[in-house]
């Protein structure tokens, strides 16, 4: 396919769901591109970032391309592949005759965010890249709970997936405040850690928002997806 090459490619940060956690300049640039690209990680489901940004969208007067592509999550790389390049050919398709394009992530595009991807493989079509950062999902949960997560010297970490790194126990070991994307079984992290203080954001800043604060084992529900954990070690039982 010949390459209508783009003339500038941002990576936004939209924050973690609340519309009105989006910086100043992210909104400009929104309002302005000509293409926004939005992440989605099944076919029948929305994409989050784009239901943050949904009233930008509605208020824009000036011609504006969508895309949704699907980037599954799934370790495959056959599959990954595979929609990969679905990916880029629909948004090159689509993409004729734009000169700006911003690719939407949730929370922060350097946090485990599929940006970084995505540019990997539309790095050929654009002649320049900008990242605009946003609020993080746990930065987001600490100021809802009105607890910091770090101060002074201590150590903070971010564990995407316990079992998925080898370094994972040790880190947890060591650190003075931890955060858990997408905790997987908090039964587990109160038997590595004890009945330490916790911080549980579910679909924060969305309308179904839940917050959690206490102690790890009153977390009734053990497994989440959009949800973040915080849990610091300072308090004993
Ligand atoms: C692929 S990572 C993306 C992180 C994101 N880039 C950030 O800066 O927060 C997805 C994980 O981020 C966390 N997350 C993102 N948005 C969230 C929200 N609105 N509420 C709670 N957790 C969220 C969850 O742990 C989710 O599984």
């Amino acid at each position: 396919m010949k390459i209508n090459k783009l003339s500038k490619l941002y990576g936004i940060g939209v924050g973690p769901g609340d519309p009105e956690l989006l910086t100043l300049k992210a909104y400009r640039i929104l309002k302005e591109v000509d293409m926004i690209v939005a992440p989605k990680s099944r076919e029948d489901k929305r994409s989050l970032a784009l239901l943050t940004i949904e009233k930008i969208i509605k208020e824009r007067e000036n011609e504006l391309i969508v895309v949704e592509p699907v980037f599954p999550m799934t370790k495959d790389q056959e599959k990954l592949d595979y929609y990969w390049k679905k990916a880029r050919e629909e948004v090159l398709e689509k993409g004729k005759g734009c000169e700006t394009m911003a690719f939407v992530t949730l929370g922060d595009p350097s946090m485990y965010s599929t940006f970084y991807r995505f540019l990997e493989i539309f790095k050929d079509a654009v002649d320049g890249v900008e990242v605009i950062p946003g609020v993080t999902s746990f930065s987001s949960c600490s100021s809802i709970a009105k607890v910091p997560i770090a101060e002074g010297n201590e150590v903070v970490s971010i564990v995407p997936d316990v079992k998925g790194n080898k370094n994972a126990v040790q880190v947890i070991q060591s650190s003075d405040s931890l955060i858990f994307l997408k905790p997987k079984n908090t039964e587990k992290i109160e038997n590595m850690l004890g009945n330490k203080k916790a911080i549980l954001g579910v679909k924060v800043g969305f309308k179904d928002q839940e917050m959690f604060i206490g102690k790890l084992s009153e977390i009734k529900e053990k497994t989440h997806y959009l949800a973040t954990l915080i849990v610091k070690k300072e308090e004993e039982e």
